[in-house]
């Protein structure tokens, strides 16, 4: 089941059919979002306008990647949800639990023997409930998307914030929470806000050192770590179609960078050769008959300010090379100006490492253009001064690109070649004994994000990122402020050397090949599978339904307010953390313990109002947990930006904490604390947050009245007994109030299904 092409087709039978309506309904030329998600309206054929930002919307996506760590949590949901079979095209990905150590062979080894009970889990829920496997080691999930199953047109959610990386082929394709992806694995809709939508016209053309990564990260310092939230980013242009197919994919993958819903390309040319190259003629041949419907309608284009409800525009010509970092992927550097910042900032000048790959580059294209300024350290007798580390995006890259001799460059370079996998991009590089107490320096990835610790769990590591072509030559340089437009480096002669402009191939020009690509196909009837937890494990537990929390909040204590940035890395770690995932008891020890307290600017060091003593986030919880007491969470703007983790939303539910007051909220995570039956709030007032002290106590004083567009009032008591009373948003629906009031939104289809 590489893909399903009777799928596709009927895909572009609703696109002819629904395009038109919704062009009526809507009563203007359509962007190309728009005809994407008219056309997968869970209720078919459109029959009125939503209003982007605002209405809700049921829709019906094609199909459904999940990687291993958020796959555990996702099958253990479904399983929960009574069915024999998954309503929607499902595939699991074994990709993020394999540490970056030694190399491939011995990693992937490791790997296979240490994750081998929740790797067996994985391949037998999947083989009983009809779900594609790719093993570990067959790559990275949206690089494997992009090669097997992403198409112009089509719909598709994932349990991975890069999900939006299929957009490089002109899909919609969004991250979700487990609980999103179960929903839609057992046969029902799937809920989504309109999007607004931001059109970047990208004019002029790539070249020279610029590569797609340097749009990315062009527009993340134009819009920022919050500037996409809840839109969709469609690029357009001379300049995207310009664009190679996988360029595109890298564009659209740190979308999620910016916040962004997803992000998507029309389809054109470089489209039909990637599915060409890959092996899906026919859905290029598809596409091809569906052409117009690909694209938005010519007058979008021509005048984009009147469609979009923002508008970019770049020109490629004139674009440079881009360092984003450290410590957030909007801070941007253009090359020829980071030695001054550097030194400002105190930013280490010496570069350590410079990793490629990851699923936002590791293309055959990004892996030769890589290895064309890999090859030039050779020829023209330059020492490398930083270390290489290359992660393929799947096995049939790396079988390629092995093959055409472009990883065995690096090789001569000592690169350590890591397994097809997440590796170093998700804190799975041993690259230390102890990283907590590990040095301050800097290094240089193609990856997308850069948070502190996300490579290798050290908190000082500056972790900037790049084009792989610049990734290269800066580690070959070994200096954060290389500028290979201008500076020379001095060769093992002793004489003064310049890189030239990277070169490569947008795709094999031999043909992609692999022998054992990875994938295991399900049995048609998989219902005597059995699927085996042990009571006893570490890793994985069945789960018990929550409790509803009730419409009686009263005498809530303050958990944490937390400080500034808080991710869904802050609130469940990643790290060493991912082996618990598929465990909710054993990982909820890892809940907000890297939030920051506003109060001591400590990490997991919060007061409880028990016993009046200081100590981790986790184990306070715990004691208000065993005496009934439930709690609330304070947060900052964005609050649960970054990967798609449920267990951030599913962790303090666990625990007992009851309500998420913030200023703002990453969508995703929004959206998973509902699922999870709690009460994800917004001040009102912004600066409600500043009245929030250490010993509050919290009543919720009409919640019983819990109702769409409906403020909620909260009477925060301080420990002097002087009250504040504040009023609190909400973005909760009908359908979304009735999972708080069932426990869950689980709660609500088993319910259905018993
Ligand atoms: Fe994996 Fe990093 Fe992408 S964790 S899915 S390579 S963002």
């Amino acid at each position: 089941m590489a893909f399903d092409i009777d799928m596709i087709k009927k895909v572009y039978t609703n696109m002819a059919e629904r395009v038109d309506k919704a062009r009526e309904v809507v009563g203007k030329p359509l962007t190309l979002s728009e005809k994407i998600l008219y056309s997968h309206l869970w209720d078919g054929s459109p029959e009125k306008a939503f209003v982007r930002g605002k209405d809700y919307v049921d829709f019906a996506p094609d199909r459904i990647a999940c990687q291993d760590a958020t796959a555990q949590m996702a099958l253990l949901q479904f399983m929960q949800a009574g069915k024999d079979k998954v309503a929607v095209p499902t595939t699991v990905h074994c990709d993020h639990l394999i540490q970056a150590k030694q190399g491939a062979a011995a990693d992937l080894k490791r790997a296979n023997e240490t994750s081998s009970e929740v790797f067996d889990f994985l391949a037998s829920v999947s083989n009983k409930y009809g779900i594609g496997f790719w093993k570990p080691g067959a790559g990275i999930i949206h690089q494997v998307v992009l090669e097997n199953y992403a198409f112009p047109g089509g719909m598709m959610i994932g349990t991975d914030s890069h999900t939006v990386n299929a957009g490089g082929l002109g899909m919609v394709a969004i991250g979700v929470g487990g609980a999103d992806a179960v929903d839609v694995m057992a046969g029902m809709a799937w809920e989504l806000k309109f999007p607004k939508l931001i059109g970047v016209k990208l004019t002029g053309k790539l070249s020279g050192w610029t590569a797609p990564k340097d749009v990315i990260l062009k527009v993340a310092e134009i819009l920022t770590v919050k500037g996409g939230t809840g839109a969709i980013v469609e690029y357009f242009g001379p300049g995207a179609t310009s664009m190679s197919c996988t360029g595109k994919g890298t564009i659209c993958n740190m979308g999620a960078e910016i916040g962004a819903t997803t992000s998507t390309f029309g389809y054109d040319e470089s489209m039909e050769r990637y599915l060409r190259a890959t092996d899906r003629e026919d859905v290029a041949d598809e596409a091809n008959k569906v052409k117009a419907h690909l694209t938005a309608d010519p007058e979008v284009y021509a005048n984009p300010e009147q469609y979009f409800d923002q508008v970019i525009e770049i020109n490629l010509s004139e674009l440079l090379p881009h360092l984003n970092g450290p410590f957030t992927p909007d801070l941007a550097t253009e090359v020829g100006t980071m030695t001054e910042k550097a030194k400002a900032n105190n930013w280490p000048m010496k570069v350590e490492w410079g990793l490629i790959g990851s699923c936002t580059n590791s293309s055959y294209e990004d892996l030769s253009r890589a290895s064309s300024i890999a090859q030039q350290a050779l020829d023209k007798k330059l020492k490398t001064k930083a270390e290489f580390g290359i992660n393929p995006g799947s096995e049939q890259v790396r079988y390629t690109t092995e093959r055409d001799g472009i990883l065995e460059i690096f090789e001569k370079l000592d690169a350590t070649i890591f397994t097809n996998a997440c590796g170093p991009c998700i804190g799975q590089w041993a690259r230390y004994e102890d990283p907590k107490n590990a040095p301050k320096n800097s290094i240089v990835h193609s990856f997308n994000r850069n948070f502190a610790k996300r490579a290798d769990g050290n908190p000082n590591t500056h972790a900037f990122v790049a084009s792989p072509e610049m990734t290269a030559a800066i580690a070959i340089a070994g200096r954060l402020d290389f500028n290979p437009l201008t500076d020379k480096l001095i060769n093992e002669d002793g004489e003064e050397v310049m890189l030239d402009e990277p070169t490569g191939w947008e795709l094999p020009p031999k043909g992609f090949e692999v022998k054992e690509n990875g994938y295991v196909e399900p049995l048609a009837d998989g219902s005597g599978v059995e699927v085996i937890v042990s009571p006893t494990s570490e890793r994985l537990e069945l789960l018990t339904p929550f409790k509803p929390i009730g419409d009686e909040i009263k005498g809530a204590k303050l958990l944490i307010k937390a400080h500034g940035k808080c991710t869904t890395d802050h609130i469940s770690m990643a790290g060493p953390w991912l082996r618990f995932r598929g465990h909710l008891d054993n990982i909820s020890n890892n809940c907000l313990i890297g939030a920051v307290n506003a109060f001591n600017m400590k990490t997991n060091m919060v007061k409880s109002q028990i016993t009046g003593d200081y100590a981790g986030v986790p184990d306070t919880q715990r004691e208000y947990k065993a005496k009934g007491i439930k709690t609330i969470v304070v947060g900052d703007h964005n609050y649960g930006e970054g990967s798609s983790r449920e267990h951030a939303a599913m962790e303090p539910r666990h625990l007992g904490v009851a309500a998420v007051i913030v200023k703002s909220f990453a969508r995703i995570h929004e959206t998973n604390l509902k699922k999870q039956g709690m009460l994800g709030l917004t001040f009102a007032n912004e600066a409600d947050y500043d009245l929030i002290q250490e010993d509050d106590t919290f009543n919720f004083l009409d919640l019983n009245e819990f109702a769409p567009d409906k403020q909620l009032t909260i009477e925060v008591v301080h420990a002097d007994g002087s009250k504040d009373t504040i009023k609190v948003n909400h973005t909760y629906n009908e359908a979304q109030i009735a999972w708080y009031k069932a426990g869950s939104a689980l709660n609500l289809i088993a319910a259905e299904n018993a």
